[in-house]
């Protein structure tokens, strides 16, 4: 059996929430991307240096299963009130994982005294759109970038904490 629990992230933890991310975010988004770019990305440890740096502002859900352990969930917010990042491991999706970390989030978010709540979302990951306005989360703003091999439309979100 497997249990499934959440916990602060440590310094340690950095290449296992890399590992989620890269993961759920290429499991999503794979197909916006041209292949090289693809590779790229799967190949690349900047995720893995950010949150070294950032692991005071992320949690993990960590699953067990007899003596093994795994990072399958992450969620990063900062202290602006941003959620910078809420990712699940495609074979833990639709568990409920994701909305445990989100609540832990939002929950976090409030005692720390936020009125408000925001963070921003690729426009075309319409699941990841519908879980947010399903939570009371409205479109702010939209804003279109370019990156090398990649042009994306991202939705600019906020929540009323009050
Ligand atoms: C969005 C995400 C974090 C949700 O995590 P999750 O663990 O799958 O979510 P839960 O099991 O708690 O379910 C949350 C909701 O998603 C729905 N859902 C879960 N898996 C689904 C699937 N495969 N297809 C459609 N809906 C699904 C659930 O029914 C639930 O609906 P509700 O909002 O009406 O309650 C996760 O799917 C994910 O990591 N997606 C890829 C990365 C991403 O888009 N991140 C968010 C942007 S930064």
């Amino acid at each position: 059996m497997t249990t499934i629990a959440i916990r602060q992230a440590t310094a340690g933890d950095s290449d296992q929430v890399a590992h989620v991310v890269r993961e759920s975010w290429l499991a999503s988004n794979a197909n916006l991307l041209p292949p090289d770019t693809v590779q790229r990305l799967q190949h690349s440890d900047t995720m893995s240096r950010f949150a070294a740096d950032n692991w005071r502002n992320i949690w993990v859900a960590e699953a067990t299963k007899g003596d093994a352990q795994e990072v399958v969930g992450v969620v990063g917010m900062n202290p602006d009130g941003v959620i910078w990042m809420l990712y699940v491991l495609p074979g833990f999706q639709g568990c409920g994982v994701g909305s445990a970390l989100y609540d832990l989030a939002i929950c976090s978010l409030r005692q720390a005294g936020k009125r408000k709540a925001m963070l921003e979302v690729l426009a075309a990951n319409e699941n990841a759109v519908a879980f947010y306005r399903s939570r009371g989360w409205v479109q702010e703003g939209r804003r279109t970038e370019h990156i090398p091999g990649f042009r994306f439309t991202a939705v600019r979100m906020g929540l009323a904490l009050t």
